[in-house]
């Protein structure tokens, strides 16, 4: 197998690609002056397959149009097989039509997929609320792989929490507080939200046996921060002692990492799904595991 990098994530694939004893190609991605965007492959991928990495977060639009045409490319030139590693899904948010007549988001960016003829894809923690098999969406295997448990692996390792219970700020979240709840045998709740617009969210304060405990709130994404403070403020009114956030993909626009500060929480943690101040999680081993299992 060889790896192609997208500009998003080259740190990561360097990462994987010394794990697994995989040959980078390398590439070249640029912007036009007029912001059309170039990529170049210096190498030869014919007869090979490729894993192909890019991560859709902070200039979304570009790193997928990149992603299109190095995956389009890759093909061209004679790649036996491409395994598209998407660290960061973006356009899964939008899974349904909130208000008459907006996009379903997650099933266009399918429909361009199957267009790309990949053979298929590997992410990790993808937003998964209202699409039960991204497989059947996307007509070709896609493997949802997680980093829960490396994140409470890391939070029980550096906070060592006194009765800890892991809470998920609300419905969406269930799936990815009991992963993380049952790699350290520990007890999960989720709380109740609200969301209004795509910063005003109000999470209720909810009955909860945390009086004195340390929490681990948990969750996919925290991209304006409106989440996870609403849900530190409803937690400190419940009485819990330390409160320490963590999410697989730390997008953090607009000051989010300050504000969950601010609110009380003790720390944010992310991996590096999204390079970030917070990114002290390195997905690294899942990818590189997961691609030795399957494709070596
Ligand atoms: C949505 O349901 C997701 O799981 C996250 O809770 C959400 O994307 C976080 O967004 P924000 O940080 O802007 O509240």
């Amino acid at each position: 197998m060889l790896i192609v990098s997208g500009s998003s994530c080259r740190y990561l694939a360097v990462n994987v690609s010394k794990l697994t004893n995989t040959p980078i190609v390398p590439n070249e991605c640029k912007v036009f002056p007029d912001g059309e965007i170039y990529v170049r492959i210096n190498g030869d991928v014919s007869g090979k397959p490729v894993a192909i990495f890019q991560s859709f977060a902070l200039k979304p639009n570009d790193y997928l149009m990149e992603f299109i045409l190095l995956s389009d490319l890759v093909r061209d030139l004679g790649a036996s097989k491409i395994i598209a590693i998407i660290p960061y899904f973006a356009y899964t948010r939008q899974d349904d039509r909130f208000k008459p007549g907006e996009a379903l988001s997650i099933k266009t960016i399918a429909s361009i997929f199957k267009s790309l003829n990949i053979d298929s894809i590997v992410t990790i923690d993808m937003h998964l609320h209202r699409v039960s098999s991204p497989s059947e969406l996307f007509k070709i295997p896609v493997y949802n792989l997680s980093a829960m448990g490396l994140l409470m692996d890391y939070v029980m390792l550096s906070f060592k929490p006194e009765s800890p219970i892991v809470i998920g700020p609300d419905e969406e979240s269930r799936q990815w507080a009991e992963t993380a709840a049952r790699r350290a045998n520990v007890e999960y709740d989720v709380l109740e939200k609200t969301r209004y617009n795509s910063y005003r969210v109000v999470v209720k304060p909810k009955r909860l046996d945390i009086d004195g405990r340390d929490v681990i709130v948990v969750d996919d994404i925290i991209s304006t921060g409106g989440t996870m403070v609403e849900a530190v403020k409803a937690l400190r009114s419940c009485g819990a002692r330390r409160i320490i956030t963590a999410c697989t993909h730390p997008i953090l626009v607009d000051k989010a990492l300050s504000k969950i500060l601010e609110a009380g929480a003790e720390a944010v943690i992310g991996t590096d799904t999204v390079p970030s101040p917070v990114s002290y999680v390195s997905v690294k081993s899942v990818i590189a595991e997961f691609l030795t299992r399957m494709f070596q």
